[in-house]
């Protein structure tokens, strides 16, 4: 029997969505692909030596390498077949750009023929695409001169994205340039536990720096191949929440905000036409930052909290653009939480619309199980399960509920939790 939470007290009451909004989920390259040859790819089986050598732990080296993933690569018919019987109108996914340019200069024409038919299996089933152009990995050539912390990789990005955009111009509306830019210039630079594992504050801001760039430059190389088309960024927010209204509290507050939140969108804001934003986390704050305490908590012990997604929709209201949710979702490998949480946040989603907060469309994350970083296979976020021997699909009840969801435009009286056989 799966758990089942009770009504909450604040949960905002049921809603219809605006017409044409978009209903999909999202996966990215690497981690559904499989057999791709870049950065990662390279630095996983270092890291899997660390892990297994590091403390006892029960998963095996396949865990965190990514391999024939879920070979998506191969089967994306299969899986658009399974996202539109689950009534999506939309789907985001990512180019891996070591595959179009495996060298310098030299684009291989037949990996841009296969994002041609990727797309086009996309439109014939009456499906969105959200093309995602940077989703963390880079080719290898780039890692070795540096990755992002290269001032020429600006240069050499936008040269990439100009290759592809103009290959794709006409079966594209909606362009992603960078995933999450932020999330990468900090794990990577600053902590240090993503490659290339630097742990340095000068490298951050250069990453940062170099990654906004990136993204203007692209966004005029774009809007110059074809001005219609529609481009932004998929980038993870936060809300920051006061646990007490004083100074040191609300300082905490205002600079957590501007360093997560604002600080890369500022850099970026004349070159978007839309804010695509990723929502998984939400803190309260005093003198220093906490995670929210709840009990419901996924599977990576990530708080779940879908009244922070209003908050943030709400305050990102001032920059009058039109917004969509490129990510949402949580790891669920017993779909026990999975139906509740779409629901709950999508509640959410349905009162900021009612205040009149322009929100477009949710990509739910993801639609397929799915290679997670350097935590590898364990965590189950697909609204399909993927069985990583047999690679059968087998969509959760969960991505049920979410149909009925997109199917209706909105939140029915009958839209239940629905509970494991
Ligand atoms: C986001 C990433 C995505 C996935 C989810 C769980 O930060 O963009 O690739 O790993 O988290």
């Amino acid at each position: 029997m799966s758990k089942i939470f009770p009504p909450k007290a604040d949960s905002p009451p049921v809603k219809k969505f605006s017409e044409g909004f978009l209903w999909g989920a999202a996966t990215s390259a690497h981690q559904v692909e499989g057999n791709n040859h870049n950065d990662w790819t390279q630095w996983e089986k270092e890291n899997a030596d660390f892990i297994l050598k590091g403390y006892p732990n029960p998963l095996q080296e396949e865990n965190y390498i990514s391999g024939k993933a879920c070979d998506h690569y191969n089967r994306y018919e299969e899986d658009f077949d399974i996202a539109k019987s689950l009534d999506h109108n939309a789907h985001r996914f990512s180019i891996e750009w070591s595959r179009v340019e495996p060298e310098e200069g030299k684009f291989n024409e037949k990996e841009i023929e296969h994002y041609r038919d990727v797309i086009c299996a996309l439109r014939k089933r009456g499906i969105e695409p959200f093309v995602t152009l940077w989703h963390w990995t880079l080719p290898l050539w780039i890692s070795k001169n540096g990755g992002w912390e290269n001032r020429k990789t600006v240069r050499y990005f936008a040269r990439y994205c100009e290759k592809v955009v103009y290959a794709l111009r006409e079966d594209v509306k909606f362009w992603i340039t960078l995933n999450e830019p932020v999330v990468h210039a900090k794990i990577s630079y600053l902590e240090g536990r993503w490659p290339p594992q630097k742990k340095n504050f000068f490298s951050f801001l250069r990453v940062f720096r170099n990654l906004a760039h990136g993204h203007n430059l692209a966004y005029s190389s774009i809007k110059k191949i074809k001005p219609e088309s529609q481009i932004g960024i998929a980038h993870n927010m936060s809300f920051f929440e006061v646990e007490r209204k004083n100074f040191i509290s609300l300082l905490v507050k205002w600079f957590g905000e501007w360093w997560k939140n604002y600080r890369f969108l500022n850099a970026i804001s004349k070159c978007q036409d839309f804010i695509g934003f990723n929502y998984y986390s939400h803190y309260k704050v005093g003198w220093r930052k906490y995670k929210i305490k709840t009990e419901e908590i996924s599977d990576m012990g990530w708080a779940m909290y879908p009244k922070g997604i209003y908050l943030m929709l709400s305050a990102l209201k001032k920059y009058r653009k039109p917004l969509f949710i490129t990510e949402n979702g949580l790891a669920d490998a017993r779909d026990q939480y999975r139906s509740w949480f779409i629901i709950e946040h999508l509640k959410w989603v349905s009162e900021a619309i009612k205040d009149n907060v322009d929100v477009r469309g949710y990509f739910y994350w993801s639609l397929l199980d799915n290679f997670e970083w350097s935590d590898g296979f364990w965590p189950r976020f697909g609204l399909v399960e993927i069985d990583y021997e047999t690679l059968e699909r087998k969509p959760r009840p969960s991505s049920k509920v979410y149909a009925e969801i997109a199917k209706a435009n909105g939140i029915n009286e009958t839209t239940k939790v629905k509970e494991e056989k």
